[in-house]
């Protein structure tokens, strides 16, 4: 969720943060703030809206300082607004404080501390726990750090945070629990993000602070490092391969028309090593260790949000279909309120993007709990679900920085064919004939998805026509119901359309009560197992007038007959027409985002990296 950005070192900090900022936006974006240290004044600088809008406040203004502190806020506590940004200072100024995540007894300490006396500004949970440092400090008159650490003791809930004061122009204190924080260790200078996309410009030096964990950040001391309960810890250093390119737009308009477009290359790079033609084999080299408790599992469960619940899905078909494994998925957030059936024999396989969502990694730990084996599913490299799990295989899709997720998806279900082909070979239950010809097949779809990116012309044209219905329906069956699911999603996402996808089948049960002659209907119609069925699906939208958008095979005659518009793709085996299929649907709901005048790569409200409950 909210972003975080910390400096201290001979530089100006300022331009530091602000462009550390405009590159973690894409976590949180209702309203901005830096503060600044100097000459004994702390400087604090907030404003609503985008990381510009605080950019274009601070222009006649003294930003100067070598040490400081940003923010960009994704709203829990109160509405975004100035007062509610961060950073929050403490009631005697001379203390600031930035914090992603949630403060869950903020209530009672705020009562406990206005019975001190001290009275607050904001809503914030985050004005309560800078005001129980203070309090803190001033009470033990012990130094700042002492102050932060036990007063996270005092806290339940998550946070990532940074402390800066007006006093001491040699340090920042950084910790974090269930909350991501890096800090970047450069000559004669520390920096401290959310993730490491501020910091890979300046170094490539970074260390993760593990849960629990409270760091000092001093030029004059260097970098120290504790746990919240006061035992010593080693940092250890790792090396980033993020490059900063992947970071830029690269020309393109948006994030996430680069990241469409990286596709061909990004599924290429999730398969480099792992899948090889010449010897007939796919290994994945993550869950090698873990391979037999994969092929013996009895039952495999997957948990995961948003996109990455929707790839489960199409690995539920893949796992099921070619390794004969019964496979659930579950939204993380559903699995870990109930009380789910769970022990060592079964497997869970954990999807998610940014390696950070909350729900994902809380079911992680309770499915861990009960001595389930964990696999990753994950794009960021070192994230918390990363580490959370015993075993895994990154997506290698590089940073996805577009809010709504594209490349990430389909490397995700390119992991899951991966690993539903290896497991299939491991337990015998597919046809060394058909291994081979899955093998090739896989092995293309880069020049496919290459191929299906020069229709684009087309998909605008399309676009054009239906920008402005209220709402749309996507239908598929098996494998591509769950891209009819993500076909919705990316629609909804970032154009604000209402749109739901429906397996075409249950369409009778309810959405069909929808159609007319306005409400357009996407239906992935490849020439699969499900194919004559699929076209009855569409007469019987066409028998009410609806408007019908298809995704066909290269060559089809029927569906063309009756569709108002056709979008063909290349043949490939069904399992993975969602890896192509979903191409042409993330292209549609990009061109109508762009053409209703919405922030295609920051849609209101939402929020990449979903770190709290
Ligand atoms: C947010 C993002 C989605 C993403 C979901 C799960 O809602 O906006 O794009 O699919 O979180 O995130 P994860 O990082 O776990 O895949």
């Amino acid at each position: 969720m909210c972003g975080i950005v910390a400096y201290i070192g001979k530089q100006e900090a300022f331009p530091i943060i602000l462009k550390g900022l405009k590159r973690l936006e894409y976590r949180g974006y209702d309203s901005s703030g830096i503060a600044v240290q100097k000459d004994g004044e702390l400087n604090i600088f907030k404003k609503q809206g985008k990381v510009a809008e605080l950019e274009a406040y601070v222009a006649d203004k003294d930003t100067s300082g070598t040490i400081g502190i940003g923010h960009t806020r994704w709203a829990t506590h109160g509405e975004p607004n100035d007062v509610n940004a961060h950073p929050h200072g403490s009631g005697n100024e001379k203390f600031a404080l930035v914090h992603n995540g949630i403060i869950e007894n903020y209530a009672i300490l705020k009562e406990e501390l206005i019975t001190r006396g001290h009275t607050f500004k904001s809503d914030t949970d985050t004005e309560v726990l800078m005001h129980l440092i203070e309090e803190i400090k001033s009470q033990q008159d012990c130094s700042l750090f002492r102050a932060v650490r036990l007063a996270l003791n005092e806290v339940h809930g998550a946070y990532a945070i940074v402390v800066i004061s007006k006093d001491n122009p040699d340090e920042l204190i950084a910790a974090r629990k269930s909350s991501p924080l890096v800090i970047g260790i450069g000559k004669n200078e520390y920096f401290c993000a959310s993730d490491a996309t501020p910091i890979v410009e300046f170094t490539k030096n970074v260390v993760y602070l593990e849960d629990g964990e409270i760091a000092s950040l001093s030029l004059k001391d260097g970098l120290k490092l504790k746990t919240i309960e006061n035992q010593e810890k080693t940092p250890y250093i790792q090396e980033l391969e993020m490059k900063l390119e992947a970071l830029e737009k690269g020309g393109y308009e948006h994030f996430m028309l680069k990241e469409i477009y990286e596709q061909p290359r990004s599924i290429q790079d999730c398969m480099r090593g792992r899948l090889s033609l010449s010897e007939n084999m796919v290994s994945l080299g993550g869950i090698l260790n873990y391979k037999d408790k994969l092929v013996n599992a009895k039952r495999i469960i997957v948990v995961a949000c948003g996109t990455s619940w929707h790839a489960g899905i199409v690995g539920e078909y893949l796992i099921e279909e070619l390794a004969r494994i019964p496979v659930e998925v579950e939204y993380a957030s559903e699995f870990r309120y109930r009380n789910p059936v769970i022990d060592e024999n079964d497997v869970v396989i954990a999807i998610s993007q940014s390696g950070e969502t909350a729900d994902t990694l809380a079911a992680i730990e309770l499915a861990k709990s009960r001595g389930a084996t964990i696999v990753g599913i994950c794009n960021v490299v070192g994230s918390s679900i990363s580490r959370a799990t015993h075993c895994g295989s990154y997506t290698h899709a590089g940073p996805e920085i577009g809010v709504a997720s594209t490349k990430a998806f389909t490397a995700q279900v390119t992991v899951l064919s991966l690993m539903a082909l290896m497991l299939g070979r491991e337990k015998g239950t597919i046809s060394d004939e058909r291994f081979s010809r899955l093998l090739i097949d896989l092995d293309n779809i880069p020049h496919k998805v290459e191929s299906v990116l020069k229709t684009d012309a087309q998909i605008q044209h399309i676009a054009e026509i239906y920008k402005d219905s209220p709402n749309a329906l996507y239908l598929g069956r098996g494998i591509n119901f769950p891209v009819a699911l993500e076909g919705a999603l990316k629609l909804k996402e970032i154009s604000y359309i209402h749109a739901e996808g429906y397996p075409a089948a249950e369409m009778k049960h309810g959405p069909i009560a929808l159609i007319d002659e306005e409400m357009p209907t996407f239906v992935i119609a490849t020439q699969d197992a499900s194919y004559e069925k699929v076209v009855s699906n569409i007469q019987e939208v066409k028998a009410r007038k609806g408007k019908v958008i298809a995704i066909v095979t290269k060559g089809d005659k029927d569906v063309k007959g009756i569709a108002d518009h056709v979008i063909e793709i290349p043949k490939t085996d069904d399992m993975f027409v969602p890896l192509i299929a979903t191409i042409p649907l993330q292209l549609l709901s990009y061109h109508i985002a762009v053409m209703r005048g919405c922030n295609v790569d920051q849609p209101r409200n939402l929020s990449k990296h979903v770190t709290v409950e």
